[in-house]
């Protein structure tokens, strides 16, 4: 077990479980499995009768999830539920449960903290690493490519879009002249230099522009759209989702989804307003402040 899995606290968890409403036999799937935080705790909810599916596209993070789980379900023993684990991107959701109705459907959105810690995975500015971003590791360009083969005007574009960056043409102006740009170290001393932190701004002026690089690499706003749109034709009547997110191009996406399914009569919306940590919990664990659960039941 590495460090980070004892540490892991998995954000909101009492609320998205309670949300969840696991009920012993039924079929619940987490599509972001991460360190199984959440995921556990379902598999002990469900009694040997039930089902849990996971979903993580990271297979450094599903192997982890894997072991883990094992071990609650060695815990477990006569009352483990049946665990299928699934390295694909949750979009692809609709192929893998097809004949399957789900009781529940969690989606914890964005990057884990073992994904963020590492520092060879190149999430974070925090420790220098090569710049690399992807949660699957078997495709797709990495953040690298990005930096250094955009062009300005594609770079400017991203930042602004996925990072919300209003100084997006200047920060691509700098990356431009600064390639090669090798590592994340170098990449943060950039962006600073060219947006130099507001006052009273608590981020470090990297932020933005990391958020957007990570977004883009993993298609993340896509994958996010594409899973409400398959939920609805895989979830029982009155079968829960409960999706978190963690800024506020996820949480726009998700409220837009979720409104229009009520007004069509897809869903009901048990969150008015979306949940948010409470002060303890940011205190505890600090990425839990920019959380947000929405949940809603299938009608
Ligand atoms: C915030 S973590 C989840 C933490 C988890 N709830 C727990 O309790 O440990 C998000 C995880 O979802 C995975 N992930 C993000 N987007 C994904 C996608 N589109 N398809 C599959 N997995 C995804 C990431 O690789 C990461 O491991």
């Amino acid at each position: 077990m590495t460090k980070t899995n004892e540490r892991h606290v998995p954000v909101l968890f009492q609320e998205a479980i309670d949300f969840l409403r696991v009920r012993p036999g039924g079929t619940y799937v987490d599509c972001t499995l991460g360190l199984a935080g959440h995921a556990s705790e379902i598999a002990r909810r469900l009694g040997s009768k039930g089902h849990l599916i996971g979903f993580d596209r990271d297979p450094e993070a599903l192997a982890l999830a894997k072991e883990r789980l094992e071990r609650v379900c060695e815990e477990l023993g006569s009352q483990a539920p049946k665990v299928t684990l699934i390295g694909e991107a949750f979009s692809s959701i609709a192929e893998h449960v097809q004949g399957v109705s789900l009781d529940g459907l969690l989606a914890d959105f964005g990057v884990s903290s073992l994904q963020f810690e590492e520092a060879h995975r190149g999430f974070s500015f925090q420790a220098d690493g090569p710049i690399d971003m992807r949660m699957d590791t078997r495709e797709g360009p990495t953040a690298a490519q990005v930096v250094n083969e955009a062009n300005e005007r594609e770079l400017a574009d991203l930042i602004y879009e996925y990072g919300e960056e209003r100084r997006s043409r200047r920060v691509a102006r700098a990356i431009v002249r600064g390639r090669p740009v090798a590592t994340t170290g170098q990449l943060a001393r950039i962006v600073a230099s060219a947006v130099p932190a507001m006052k009273q701004e608590r981020i470090h002026p990297a932020t933005r522009t990391f958020q957007a690089l990570r977004i883009f690499v993993n298609r993340e706003l896509d994958e996010i759209r594409e899973l409400l749109q398959a939920a609805p034709r895989l979830l029982k009547p009155s079968a829960r989702l409960v999706v978190i997110s963690f800024h506020s191009l996820e949480d726009r996406i998700a409220k837009d989804s979720l409104r229009e399914g009520a007004q069509k009569g897809i869903w009901e919306i048990l969150t008015r307003k979306p949940l948010t940590a409470g002060e303890e919990e940011i205190e505890r664990n600090p990425r839990s402040r920019s959380a947000k659960l929405r949940a809603a039941g299938r009608q």
